[in-house]
Formats: structure tokens, sequence, C-alpha cells
């Protein structure tokens, strides 16, 4: 699976729910996982590698790997806090981003099970970053305008010295 990178137009479009959960999602489920640990990442959404579906896996460390299929942010704590993320589709840059500490969802996974999660700390913070990849949101959207566009100018000019 290639995981596609900021300037592909999928990443800013909305995913769509999926109408059944059968082999083949559960197909898709099991290589986003191999992706992810290839990309030594903690999250991948469907819209990353150019699968427009509400989807998305994540596996941080000390827990077990985890399928969203279909997901509903139910809930999210009035307290915020401050955290550095990356993005494998944003190669290279890392930033502090605001969201609620915790999160409660809702979802099903690659079995069709579904299930109900409250969580804080890291995995809080992974799945409202991967729920925004199925709305065709960027990490870097949610930092202020000067700061995203100064971490834009930077990767643009990294990506020049590299075809370069
Ligand atoms: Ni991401």
């Amino acid at each position: 699976m290639k995981i596609i990178t900021i300037g592909n137009e999928l990443l800013r479009c909305k995913a769509e729910p999926i109408a059944a959960i059968n082999g083949e999602i559960a197909g898709v489920a099991g290589e986003m996982m191999r992706a992810l640990t290839d990309g030594k990442g903690v999250g991948l959404a469907g819209p990353q590698v150019g699968f427009m579906k509400r989807i998305f896996v994540v596996h941080v460390e000390g827990d077990e790997p985890r399928v969203f299929i279909n997901p509903s942010i139910l809930e999210t704590s009035q307290e915020t806090g401050k955290y550095e993320e990356g993005c494998l589709s944003v190669p290279g840059v890392w930033a502090d981003v605001i969201r609620p500490k915790s999160v409660k969802i809702q979802a099903w996974n690659e079995k069709g099970r579904p299930f109900t999660l409250e969580v804080g700390g890291i995995l809080a913070r992974v799945i409202q970053h991967e729920y925004d990849h199925l709305e065709g949101i960027l990490f870097i959207d949610r930092l202020p305008e000067e700061k995203r566009k100064r971490l834009l100018a930077k990767m643009e000019k990294t990506a020049v010295k590299k075809r370069a």
C-alpha cells in the first residue's frame, strides 16, 4: 500500500461510510496495519492510502492494534492539551497541536463488532488525528495560520532541494 502525501487532493476529500464489513474490508484493515508498521506510524486512515472509506487503524505503544470502522466521536473533554504531532502524509513536519485531552468514540472493528471506547492520553490524540483524515482535515489545519504557513514553506524548500 502506498501512502499518499500532502498535495494529493484525496487527502482533502471526505471519506464515505462503509456499507458492509466483510472479508474485503478486513483485508484492507490488515494491509493498512502492515503499512502503518512499515511506516513506523501510530495511526493510518483510509484516505491516506487512497481508500476513500471511513476506516482507520491505530497502534500506539503499550496498546493493542485497533481498527475503527464508521467511527462516531460521541464526546470530547472540555480540557485540552498540547502534544507534538506528525503525519505519514505530511513527511518531515512536526508541530504542537491543541486538542481535547480525552475522547469517547463508537465504531465497529474489522470483524463487524461494535464497540465504544473512552480514552485519554496518546490514544485519544491519535484517534482524533485519524478521525480528522476521514473529514479531509490534516493536523496542520489545526495550527495557527502563521505557524502553518511557515511549516509549509519550509517543507516546500526541503522538497525542492531533494528534487534538485
Ligand atoms: Ni495523519
